[in-house]
């Protein structure tokens, strides 16, 4: 697999990211989610991302019991992210992005990953703690060797301007990614946060990248729709009820290139040059062998153009969600 600049970052990383969220959730337990990370490194992905708030932390133990079973010859060759801003206990500092905070969330997560460097660790919200105060925490933490690489997630460009020139006015590492809600979509990261990232040489790691599975394919007019972890809840049903045109449309264009819908809305995702790489959900290894079998489809001019057509450049419908 072909590696990519991880943003302003020297390392390098598959344009496939694996993602952990459903690790360690009901429908997908501690052997399954081996299952997955394996073939993922048989496929040649080398970037993980997990949070401290994914399954209650077990996401985090998984992923960690893992990487200390294969030792070195297992988490050296990897990319390891997780992030940090979510509640994880009882009091009101127990969240956010105050130094307070951060140095601590950094520790319990280094301990249940079994690792001694996160290589880019997330903040997974913007915060209304001053920023000067987190550059400040992620600069002691990179210059202590826990954390390699900073990034960003969910951040507005503005955010990330005010972060990116107040860390390099301190001489402090700036945010080299941002981990945003992108899909072929949901496009609206297309505005202001794109044109930011090639201006300043960030790259974004978009997630869900099938708009929660609503681009898998599944979803056609007139098909039974069989439950699934994620599509029982009465918002998706809504949101899958309001898009069912636009689903169609887009699952049309990829039946006349003899693909699956999610290998055009991964491909849709790969080819954008403000993206390093896209942050896939797997909850089976089969979900996970769509990803990688996208990775060759080539979106023609022609077909951008009736992507564009379907979904605006940088719109999303209304009621799209994520
Ligand atoms: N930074 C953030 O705020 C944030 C937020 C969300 C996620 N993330 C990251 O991004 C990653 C991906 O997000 P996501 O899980 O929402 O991604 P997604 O790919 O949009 O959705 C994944 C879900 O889609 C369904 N699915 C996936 N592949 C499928 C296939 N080939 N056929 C049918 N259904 C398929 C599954 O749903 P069912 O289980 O219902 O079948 C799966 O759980 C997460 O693991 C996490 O690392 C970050």
């Amino acid at each position: 697999m072909e590696l990519r600049f991880l943003g302003r970052a020297g390392a390098k990383v598959s344009p496939i990211c694996l993602g952990n969220m459903n690790f360690g959730s009901a429908a997908c337990d501690e052997a399954l989610s081996r299952r997955i990370m394996e073939r993922a490194v048989e496929a040649g992905i080398n970037f993980f991302d997990t949070a401290n708030v994914y399954q209650k932390q077990v996401s985090e133990e998984i992923l960690g019991r893992w990487l200390a079973e294969g030792g070195p010859a297992r988490r050296d060759p990897l990319v390891v992210a997780t992030k940090v801003y979510g509640k994880v206990g009882p009091t009101e500092n127990d969240r956010g992005l105050s130094r307070r905070h951060i140095l601590k969330a950094c520790e319990d997560s280094l301990r249940r990953l079994k690792t001694d460097r996160i290589d880019l660790y997330q903040c997974h919200h913007w915060d209304h703690a001053p920023i000067e105060e987190t550059l400040r925490a992620m600069d002691d933490l990179v210059r202590a060797g826990k954390v390699v690489y900073w990034g960003t997630s969910n951040f507005k460009a503005w955010h990330l301007t005010e972060a990116t020139l107040k860390a390099q006015a301190s001489n402090a590492p700036v945010p080299v990614s941002e981990q945003c809600p992108y899909s072929i979509a949901n496009r609206h990261v297309e505005t202001e946060l794109a044109p930011f990232c090639m201006k300043f040489g960030v790259r974004m790691l978009p997630w869900s990248p099938l708009n929660a599975g609503r681009l898998s394919g599944v979803y056609r007019k007139g098909k039974a729709i069989a439950d699934t972890p994620r599509n029982k809840s009465e918002a998706f049903r809504k949101a899958l009820e309001k898009n069912m045109d636009l689903l169609e449309g887009l699952a049309r264009l990829a039946d006349e290139m003899s693909r699956p819908l999610s290998h055009l809305a991964y491909a849709f995702l790969y080819r954008q040059p403000h993206v390093a790489s896209v942050i896939v959900g797997p909850r089976t290894v089969e979900h996970l062998e769509e990803a990688i079998a996208a990775l060759d489809l080539k979106i023609s001019d022609d077909a951008a153009k009736k992507i564009d057509e379907l979904v605006a450049p940088g719109s999303a419908p209304d009621y799209i969600g994520w």
